[in-house]
């Protein structure tokens, strides 16, 4: 028996992060597409050191009380809602993420997203696959213009700031609303402090920035998008559960906004038949904010790399709970 330490990684990983991980513990690899069920999750951490999950994993008190050996638990993602980052703190269990790397990377999609949905430029791909291309027409297809166009940014951390950034080479006026002001992207980038109501009512474009925990859930509501313009489009690359599906659906459907662009779901993947799915007013992605070759290459190193440090007791880089260590 090898007194390295065990590992499970609950999926195929991108880069070369494994070998250095085999070099210091023996692991296993989660070998299907789809993530480990249940089940399998539960029996498989009771031995375990160290888990490397994704973001499709929950883990829970459950999980963590079955995982009576677990010293860490790595994420490859930002977010961490998946995560009960209380339960594992009071086991002594270590949780760890990966922030930064995938900040421009994230950014480009939102603003692809927003960019796409103010010039149809979906619509006007699935028109000329149909066969479809009318002959040239003053009234064909018109969007929004982007350029000189008011942004609302919600909740300007790093990814809300990479916006605002592309925003002002677009020329775009950026309101932002955040639990704190952030002075220097006030004074960098010109983002004006507006409280979310003032935001929603006067942003153009509206762009969801903030992780999803209690008090985000929901937050985009029927009463949020009765508050925005008509004329308004809303793009979440953040988490599918700040939202309010259902209102989405009516917003998009009544008028009440022009459109949204998003790339999360509050369950993903979301069913073919899913309502929102009938909106041509809605551009969506599957949850590909961060899918760049280089990006995800880097998130996998980091989720590694925070493991391996935690598996020798080591201070992760990029860990949520530090003080275990102390
Ligand atoms: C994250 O990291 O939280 C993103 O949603 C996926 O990259």
């Amino acid at each position: 028996m090898s007194d390295r330490p065990t590992v499970f990684v609950t999926r195929r990983l991108p880069g070369d992060g494994l070998d250095r991980l085999g070099e210091v513990a023996q692991f296993d690899v989660w070998p299907e597409d789809g993530p480990p069920p249940r089940e399998v999750l539960l029996e498989r951490v009771r031995d375990l050191d160290g888990l490397l999950c994704l973001l499709t994993d929950t883990i829970d008190a459950e999980l963590l009380d079955a995982a009576s050996k677990l010293k860490l638990v790595s994420t490859m993602a930002v977010g961490y809602d998946n995560i009960d980052v209380a339960a594992a703190t009071e086991r002594g269990v270590l949780v760890c993420h990966t922030p930064g790397v995938l900040t421009e990377t994230t950014a480009d999609l939102a603003f692809a997203l927003l960019l796409a949905a103010a010039r149809r430029v979906v619509e006007g791909d699935r028109a000329v696959r149909a066969g479809a291309w009318p002959t040239w027409k003053p009234d064909y297809l018109l969007g929004v213009d982007v350029w000189g166009a008011t942004l609302g940014i919600v909740g300007l951390g790093a990814i809300g700031q990479a916006v605002a950034r592309r925003a002002s080479g677009f020329g775009m006026r950026i309101l932002y609303s955040s639990r704190s002001r952030e002075p220097d992207a006030e004074r960098d980038l010109g983002c004006e402090h507006a409280t979310f109501e003032e935001l929603l009512e006067q942003a153009d474009f509206v762009s969801a920035h903030v992780p999803l925990t209690e008090e985000t859930r929901d937050v985009f509501d029927k009463a949020a998008f009765g508050r925005m313009k008509p004329t308004a489009i809303f793009i979440n690359t953040a988490r599918g559960g700040i939202v309010n599906e259902g209102d989405l659906e009516q917003a998009l459907a009544s008028g009440v906004i022009a459109g949204a662009a998003i790339d999360v779901a509050q369950v993903e993947p979301m069913a073919g038949d899913h309502p929102l799915l009938k909106l041509p007013n809605l551009v969506v992605t599957p949850h590909i904010g961060s899918a760049s070759v280089a990006t995800r290459t880097r998130m996998a190193d980091m989720a590694v790399d925070n493991l391996i440090a935690g598996l020798h007791r080591r201070k992760p880089a990029h860990c949520l709970n530090p003080q275990i260590l102390d």
